[in-house]
């Protein structure tokens, strides 16, 4: 799957697992956790510990921001969702998609089962698609040119570097 291009962060790294997926030609992540990022760094992102609802990136630093799996374990989807467009031109959202009735009632992997609020994109333009049966992509963009809150930078993150490919 390569619907990443040019400057790509990923929030709610974590290992860095998943960004394969979404080969960007930079690939920068924030996660919570040192010791995920720890090993994030080794599979080559580059990383910094930095919350998803306060990220500490200038507007439109990004090209694609992803939050794969992660959305919905951060406390205020809505407003890491607003950060993310902040920070970036799009953001993608990767979830797993709800599993049949059958398996719910079995409790098999009910952490899947649970799709996102949709509320959380009220206002934004969204595309959904289907990934292979079991995944949920959400593509989301701001309605006008960009969100532009407010230019800020908090924390003690690299400056991403603008990349030629
Ligand atoms: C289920 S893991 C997904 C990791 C990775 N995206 C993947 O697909 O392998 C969710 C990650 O989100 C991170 N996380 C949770 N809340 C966060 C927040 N408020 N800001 C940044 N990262 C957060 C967790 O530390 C964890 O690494």
């Amino acid at each position: 799957m390569r619907v990443a291009k040019g400057k790509v962060l990923e929030v709610g790294i974590g290992t860095g697992l998943s960004a394969k997926w979404f080969e960007g030609a930079s690939l920068f992540g924030v996660d919570l956790s040192k010791a995920m990022l720890a090993a994030a760094k080794r599979r080559g992102a580059k990383v910094c510990v930095a919350d998803a609802t306060n990220l500490p990136f200038k507007d439109g630093t990004f090209d694609t921001v992803l939050l794969l799996f992660s959305l919905r374990v951060i406390g205020d989807q809505r407003r890491a969702i607003v950060e993310a467009l902040r920070v970036g031109g799009e953001a993608m959202v990767l979830e797993y998609a709800p599993l049949p009735r059958a398996f719910e009632r079995f409790g098999l992997m009910v952490y899947g089962s649970k799709p996102l609020d949709e509320h959380i994109f009220e206002g934004l333009d969204v595309q959904v698609e289907k990934v292979a049966g079991l995944f949920v992509l959400y593509k989301v963009r701001a309605p006008g040119p960009r969100l532009g809150l407010q230019e800020r930078v908090r924390g003690k993150c690299p400056r991403p570097r603008r990349t030629t490919s």
